[in-house]
C-alpha cells in the first residue's frame, strides 16, 4: 500500500517528502482554504515537491465547468489528479475527462455502488472516505475491503484510496483490506514513526554506549 499525504500545506509536505515514504498528496477545498493562499499557486508549489499524483480537487458543480476546470489545473503539471465529487454531474465530468486522458480522483465514496459506477466512468482512483463513516457508526474499512474485493473480481484497474483517515489502526486496516493507497494526514504520519519502545530503546542504547566510552561523544 502506497502513502499519499492529505495535505495542501508546503511545510508539511516538505516534511514528508524528505521522509523518503510519500508517493502522492491529495488536496480538498477545505485544506486548500486552510491555507488561506491562491489554489492554483499552492498545487503548483506541491508538484515542485512530488512527482508522484497530486489530487486537486474542482469546485464547479456541473460536468461542463468541473471539465473546464479539471484541464486547467491539469495544465499545471502532468501529475496533476483532477479530484471530482461523486454526483451525477461529476461522473460526466470523469468520464469526460477519462477521454481527454486526464486521470480523476472521485471523491466522497461512501458506498460499494458508488465506487462502482465511478470505476465504469473512468475513475484512475476512488475515494472511500474512512473516518466519515466510522463517524455515523459504519465500519469505513469495512468499505474499503469490499471495494477491493469487487474491483479485483471485475478486473478494475481503478485504484483504491483509503481517504479520511484519523489514526493508525487505520492505516493498518486499511493495508490488511488491500487498500492500494492511503491518504494520511500529516500527524497521523508522525504517529506512524512513533513508538515508546522505540523512544525507550534507543534512548537506552544510547546511555549504555555513553557508560561505555566515559565522555566520549556521541556521533551526530
Ligand atoms: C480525501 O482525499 C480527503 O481530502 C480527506 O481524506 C477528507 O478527510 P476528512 O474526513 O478528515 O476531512
Amino acid at each position: 500500500m502506497k502513502l499519499f499525504l492529505d495535505s495542501a500545506n508546503i511545510e508539511e509536505i516538505r516534511e514528508a517528502h524528505a521522509l523518503g515514504v510519500l508517493s502522492g498528496v491529495t488536496t480538498n477545498p477545505t485544506l486548500v482554504a486552510k491555507e488561506g493562499r491562491d489554489f492554483h499557486t499552492v498545487i503548483k508549489e506541491i508538484i515542485g515537491i512530488v512527482s508522484g499524483p497530486v489530487s486537486a480537487e474542482v469546485i464547479a458543480t456541473d460536468a461542463d465547468g468541473m471539465v473546464e476546470e479539471g484541464k486547467r489545473l491539469f495544465e499545471l503539471g502532468p501529475n496533476v489528479v483532477i479530484k471530482v465529487p461523486l454526483t451525477k454531474e461529476g461522473l460526466r465530468a470523469t468520464d469526460r475527462l477519462a477521454r481527454l486522458g486526464i486521470p480523476t480522483n472521485v471523491t466522497l465514496v461512501f458506498t460499494l455502488n458508488q465506487a462502482l459506477v465511478a470505476a465504469r466512468a473512468g475513475a484512475t482512483y476512488v475515494s472511500p472516505f474512512v473516518g466519515r463513516l466510522d463517524d455515523i457508526g459504519h465500519d469505513g474499512i469495512a468499505l474499503v475491503e469490499d471495494i477491493v474485493q469487487v474491483f479485483e473480481r471485475h478486473h478494475l484497474d481503478t485504484e483504491v484510496i483509503a481517504a479520511s483517515i484519523r489514526h493508525p489502526e487505520h492505516v493498518a486496516r486499511a493495508a490488511r483490506a488491500g487498500a492500494h493507497i492511503a491518504t494520511v494526514p500529516y500527524a497521523v504520519l508522525m504517529k506512524l514513526i512513533e513508538h515508546p519502545l522505540t523512544a525507550q530503546g534507543l534512548e537506552r542504547f544510547l546511555a549504555d554506549w555513553r557508560r561505555a566510552r566515559g565522555a566520549e561523544p556521541v556521533p551526530g
